[in-house]
């Protein structure tokens, strides 16, 4: 009976030691850079893994705006992240990912007014059910095509830098995603269906379309001063799984409590991405714990990473 007891202990200890060491494993940006005169962008700034990432930025003298759609949210988040950075330099800019008429104006607004941009970090996503003002899927929508034509708006700014990068938010979840050209071009949208794991399945279609996007302009980058990376930050406490069912919440919730990575954590790699010195010759690439990591055959496929840029130019009205 003890015998028992005692291997179904070591059992626990052992599960919960790989899955601390694998999944829910933590690390820390190194780099100490200062980002003092340095402007950064961070969409969906207001909470989890972005606000995380908006406060280090601050504290490192970066000028930070905080790309969000709701105002009210922004402007608590831009207060807070004055109060524990100590910097005056945080501030709220409107943009709501799921208009392409916001994105266009945001742009506008910012290059009329900002001099300069360093970093773009496109953070902001989702996991719902629902469409764009422009009638596009939720999550391809905001996740994908909103920061694909923000990205695109920026670059002539980003390029005047000296050492510019762009920061996409992916996650691991994209290793199940998949690229359907043919649902994209009849539904406006990469998955169909109302069911949650419907919804959770365009989630990581849109999270592949970052990786690929990520490694296409990579390359459309080459012989400028820009850079970019693409980011899983862990598996994260955050209010991304606001709109997932309550049998799911109440699913996840206890697993959060004892697992998951707090949103500063969260925010490492991508602060590794951003800040860390001599990465350049890893544009394109992917990154999880703080280093980079190999993917997958389509997460790396040129024809449909470049189908896809084409396809969002022609979506977003930029071809
Ligand atoms: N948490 C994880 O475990 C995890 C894992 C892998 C990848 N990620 C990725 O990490 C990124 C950050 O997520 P998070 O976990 O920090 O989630 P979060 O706490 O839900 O924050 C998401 C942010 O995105 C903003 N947002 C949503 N729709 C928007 C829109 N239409 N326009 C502008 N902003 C919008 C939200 O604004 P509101 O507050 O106004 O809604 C919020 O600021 C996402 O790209 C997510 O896919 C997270
Ligand atoms: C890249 O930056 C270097 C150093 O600041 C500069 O000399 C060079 O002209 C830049 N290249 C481009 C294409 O802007
Ligand atoms: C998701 O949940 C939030 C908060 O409960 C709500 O405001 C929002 O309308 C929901 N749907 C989408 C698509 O964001």
């Amino acid at each position: 009976m003890w015998a028992a007891v005692a291997a179904v202990a070591a059992l626990i200890a052992g599960a919960y030691a790989l899955l601390q060491n694998t999944l829910f494993k933590r690390a820390r940006c190194a780099s100490n850079a200062d980002m003092t005169g340095k402007t950064a962008i961070i969409t969906g700034g207001n909470t989890g893994i972005g606000k995380a990432t908006a406060l280090e930025l601050a504290r490192r003298g970066a000028r930070v705006i905080l790309a969000c759609r709701n105002k009210q949210r922004a402007e608590a988040a831009v207060h807070d992240i004055r109060r524990d950075s100590g910097s005056s330099a945080v501030v709220f800019m409107q943009l709501d990912l799921a208009s392409l008429q916001s994105v266009r104006s945001f742009a506008e607004t910012f290059l009329k007014t900002e001099p300069r941009l360093d970093l773009l970090i496109n953070n902001a996503g989702l996991v719902a059910d629902g469409r764009t003002e422009d009638g596009f899927g939720i999550e391809f929508g905001v996740n994908h095509l909103g920061h694909f034509l923000l990205t695109c708006l920026l670059l002539p700014r980003l390029k005047e830098g000296g050492a510019s990068r762009v920061v996409t938010l992916s996650s691991l979840a994209h290793i199940w995603g998949r690229i359907d050209f043919d649902n994209l071009n009849s539904k406006r949208d990469l998955g169909t269906g109302k069911y949650s794991w419907q919804f959770f399945s365009a989630y990581c279609n849109s999270k592949l379309c970052n990786v690929l996007f990520t490694h296409e302009l990579a390359k459309r980058l080459q012989g400028t001063n820009v850079t970019c990376y693409c980011v899983h930050p862990g598996v994260v406490r955050t209010e991304l799984s606001r709109n997932c069912s309550l049998w799911q919440k109440v699913f996840i919730k206890p697993i959060s409590k004892l697992f998951f990575l707090d949103a500063e954590e969260g925010a490492q790699t991508t602060l590794h991405c951003a800040l860390q010195e001599s990465i350049e010759p890893l544009s394109g690439r992917y990154f999880s714990c703080c280093a980079v990591q190999e993917v997958g055959a389509k997460a790396r496929d040129d024809a449909v990473a470049k189908k896809l840029w084409e396809v969002s130019e022609r979506l977003t009205g930029l071809a």
